[in-house]
C-alpha cells in the first residue's frame, strides 16, 4: 500500500465540497488514514509551496492557501496512489480540464481549483512528514 497527501483547499471547504470531493476518493477504492480541518499558517504554505517561491502567482498562491480552513488529508491505495489521485484530479486550470475530474466538474479558476494532490512518490513522502509528522509511513509515502 501506497500514501499520498491530499488537500481540500479554502475554496472547497467554503464551498461544502469536501463530503462529495472525499468521497470520490473513498468510493474509488482509496483509504483515508488522516484528516483535519486546518487553518494553514504562511510559514506552513511556504515550506509545502517552496517549488513555486518564485513564480509570478506564488503570492496569490499564499495568500488563498491561508486564507480560511483547509481540510487535509492523506489518502492510501495500490501503488502509485498519487498518480490516480492526480488523475482523478484533472489539469491545474480548472477551465481545461476533463468532465470527470474534480476540477473539471467543480472549478473554473486556476488558484481556486478545489484540491492539491502530491506529485510523486517523494513529494508525498515530504508532503506526509510535514502536515502529518507523526504518522508512520508503510510503502514509499
Ligand atoms: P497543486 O500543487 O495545488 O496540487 O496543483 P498542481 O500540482 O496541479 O499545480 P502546480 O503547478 O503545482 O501549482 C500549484 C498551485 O498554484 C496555483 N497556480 N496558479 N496562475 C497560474 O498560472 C497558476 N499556476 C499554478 C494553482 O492553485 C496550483 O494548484
Ligand atoms: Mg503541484
Amino acid at each position: 500500500m501506497n500514501r499520498t497527501l491530499v488537500i481540500c483547499k479554502p475554496d472547497a471547504v467554503e464551498r461544502g465540497l469536501v463530503g462529495e470531493i472525499l468521497a470520490r476518493f473513498e468510493r474509488r477504492g482509496l483509504r483515508l488514514v488522516a484528516g483535519e480541518l486546518r487553518l494553514v499558517d504562511k510559514d506552513t504554505a511556504a515550506t509545502h509551496y517552496a517549488e513555486h517561491a518564485e513564480r509570478p502567482f506564488y503570492g496569490e498562491l499564499i495568500e488563498f492557501i491561508t486564507r480560511s480552513p483547509s481540510f487535509v488529508t492523506v489518502l492510501e491505495g495500490p501503488e502509485d496512489t498519487w498518480s490516480i489521485v492526480r488523475t482523478m484530479m484533472g489539469a491545474t486550470n480548472p477551465a481545461g480540464a476533463a468532465p470527470g475530474t474534480i476540477r473539471g466538474d467543480y472549478g473554473l479558476e486556476t488558484t481556486e481549483n478545489l484540491v492539491h494532490g502530491s506529485d510523486g512518490p517523494e513529494s508525498a513522502q515530504r508532503e506526509i512528514a510535514l502536515w502529518f509528522p507523526g504518522l508512520s509511513a508503510p510503502g514509499e509515502a
